[in-house]
């Protein structure tokens, strides 16, 4: 198995942790998927389990993001550029044949396969029959080594900006989902695959959110500090 593999499917097995189930069952008796807006994540974590548990879900599935982050940008891909440069083992000049000619860097793609995994795990998860959250607290944690600390910092703004203006958390993020590959276009201009790899994770983060658009549509969707909680 490559490097490249098993960032993809480590990852994806730490995003598919349902922590927000998990929390809800053991530390609070309820299921999350039957409060608020149904979602697994943390803004129905806060709905459902008050501030506390908002914050224990937080935690967990923005850990699983740095942890599924950190091993990509500190184990996988080092050992990846370490073979690469090696220029010995099988699969740094499988990597090289396959991917040199084209320009695409191996270690961004270890990136871009970690963040892809671990968003998608989160939202399909396959112990909640592949379904799940909607990815962004760990793809935001996914992004802190993705694109680095300046890339993460850019999407917590955005992120922020619309839910200040909106009160609406799913707004904000939206806007973040969608400034995602654009900051892409910077961050690993050249790195086509990676970057189409990171845009089509934006993409499905964005559909996760049709019910949101759905209810935004309506002028129903649920505001901070309002007692109205609608279902999906
Ligand atoms: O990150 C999830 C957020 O954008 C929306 O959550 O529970 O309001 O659907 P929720």
């Amino acid at each position: 198995m490559t490097y490249l593999t098993l960032s993809f499917i480590v990852s994806f097995l730490l995003g598919s942790i349902p922590w927000g189930v998990i929390v809800s069952k053991l530390a609070f008796h309820k299921d999350i998927r039957e409060e608020g807006s149904g979602n697994i994540g943390t803004t129905n974590a806060f709905r459902a389990m008050g501030k506390a548990g908002g914050a224990v879900v937080f935690l967990l599935d923005f850990g699983k993001g740095v942890l599924s982050g950190w091993l990509a940008a500190w184990v996988f891909a080092p050992a990846i550029a370490g073979v690469a440069v090696d220029g010995t083992a099988a699969e740094g000049q499988a990597l090289l044949a396959a991917f040199g000619p084209t320009g695409v860097n191996p270690v961004s793609l270890c990136l871009a396969l970690a963040f892809a995994g671990c968003t998608l795990g989160h939202i399909f998860s396959p112990w909640l029959k592949f379904k799940g959250g909607k990815g962004i607290a760990v793809a935001a944690a996914c992004l802190l080594f993705v694109y680095g600390p300046v890339g993460f910092f850019i999407e917590i703004a955005v992120f922020a900006l619309g839910i200040l203006i909106t009160r609406c958390v799913s707004v904000g993020s939206i806007a973040a989902a969608v400034v995602c590959p654009l900051l892409g276009l910077y961050f690993y201009w050249g790195h086509w695959v990676s970057w189409v790899i990171i845009a089509a994770t934006a993409l499905v983060v964005i559909w996760a959110h049709r019910a949101n658009i759905g209810r935004l549509r309506a002028g129903t969707e649920n505001k901070i500090g309002s007692k109205k909680k609608e279902r999906p």
